[in-house]
């Protein structure tokens, strides 16, 4: 049996004439990592707080280890909760911030001590531990709503965005810090984010939302590789995917400004069904410039000259214009074109997304 369950949730908020959220479905396994993420007003953080109970849920049921929880308050669910917006009592102390939710519990002082100095210690807040909220950092702040979910030990742990004002090098080291604490507490992790870097490093699935809608569930990788819609392969990845207007006739490819290509028998196959106007999608990294690959799909090379580059050091991107549309390609630092230089390139066919244009949904 499913740990938690939210079965046919929907959420409308008073006098708004749309749904925040509609038809959630999920289970979720015991000790599983969850990630929720999708673009701003999806309804992340709605689906959170119902979850919580600080949020009605306006139809469908939620369960937590089969017990119903729509009517239960939320100090009586077993979670404990960081919040997008959280707010530090201004008159405590970082040490009195983290230890007030466990006296309010009644755990015996020397526990709360412990506690206190083990959360204290995880988060790096040694020499803040004294000082009061309106002397500490975005950052600080942060880590000690952080500090004070974590301490309260309970089975299910909420977090909504509670990275986004850290900065880039404490985020990473955060991003672990959590992954590491989730492993140690052994809780079911719910994990709110518009960040898919955060999603795909953390979570055992992810969960993408758009409009209030699940797109789809899956393993980051499953995310990553099997896109079940043109929103998934677009969020999830970055850059983000290339995407072309295309037209399939038997097994080739023609795209926007007349380019094209071979595909496989098997892959042609596929698509034979679907009419001809197709979207076509590749990642960066699955269009290739070395004599292996130019080799085997040689058939269908293609040229282009280098627009634009982006060195990151280990990798960079190359830009140039292909299909009709401004294309991103991925290749390793041995690699390196330069703005002006002229390349031969292969798609890799058996890496390529196909969607409808109507419903945007895969083909295959
Ligand atoms: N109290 C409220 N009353 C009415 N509408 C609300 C309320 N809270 C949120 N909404 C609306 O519900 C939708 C979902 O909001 P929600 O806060 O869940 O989004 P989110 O995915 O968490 O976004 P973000 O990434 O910006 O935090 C949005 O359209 C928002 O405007
Ligand atoms: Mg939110």
């Amino acid at each position: 049996m499913s740990f938690i369950e939210l079965k046919h949730i929907n959420k409308r908020y008073p006098g708004v004439d749309k749904n925040a959220v509609t038809d959630f479905n999920l289970e979720i396994n015991e000790k599983e990592f969850i990630a929720f993420v999708g673009p701003s007003g999806c309804g992340k953080s709605t689906t959170l707080r119902m979850i919580a109970g600080f949020e009605d849920i306006t139809g469908g049921e939620l369960m937590i280890d089969g017990v119903r929880m729509n009517e239960v308050a939320p100090r009586d669910r077993g979670i404990s909760m960081v919040f997008q917006n959280y707010a530090l009592y201004p008159h405590m102390t970082v040490e009195k911030n983290i230890a007030y939710g466990l006296q309010n519990m009644k755990v015996p002082k020397d526990e709360i001590k412990k506690k206190v100095e083990w959360a204290i210690d995880i988060l790096g807040l040694q020499e803040y531990r004294y000082r009061k909220p309106k002397n500490l950092s975005g950052g600080q702040r942060q880590r000690v709503a952080l500090g004070r979910a974590i301490v309260k030990d309970q089975k299910v742990f909420l977090m909504d965005e509670p990275l986004s004002n850290l900065d880039a090098k404490l985020r990473v080291s955060m991003r672990n810090e959590i992954s590491k604490l989730h492993r140690s507490l052994g809780s079911t992790t719910i994990y709110v984010t518009h960040d898919q870097v955060e999603a795909m490093t953390m979570a055992d699935r992810i969960v993408i939302m758009k409009d209030g809608v699940v797109q789809q569930v899956g393993a980051p990788m499953e995310l990553y590789e099997h896109p079940q819609n043109k929103f998934v392969a677009g969020f999830i990845g970055s850059p983000q995917m290339n995407f072309y207007d295309v037209t399939v006739s038997g097994s080739t490819v023609t795209f926007a400004d007349g380019s094209r290509m071979t595909l496989p028998q098997v892959i042609a196959d596929k698509l034979s069904a679907c009419g001809g106007e197709l979207i076509l999608g590749i990642r960066g990294e699955d269009i290739k410039f070395d004599s292996q690959n130019l080799g085997l799909y040689g058939e269908s090379k293609q040229q282009a000259v280098i627009e634009n580059t982006e060195i990151m050091g280990n990798e960079n991107n190359l830009y140039f214009t292909f299909g009709g549309a401004l294309t991103v390609a991925r290749v390793s630092k041995y690699e390196v074109s330069r703005i002006g230089d002229s390349v031969e390139f292969v798609f890799v066919p058996h890496k390529m997304h196909f969607f409808d244009k109507e419903t945007e949904r895969v083909i295959g």
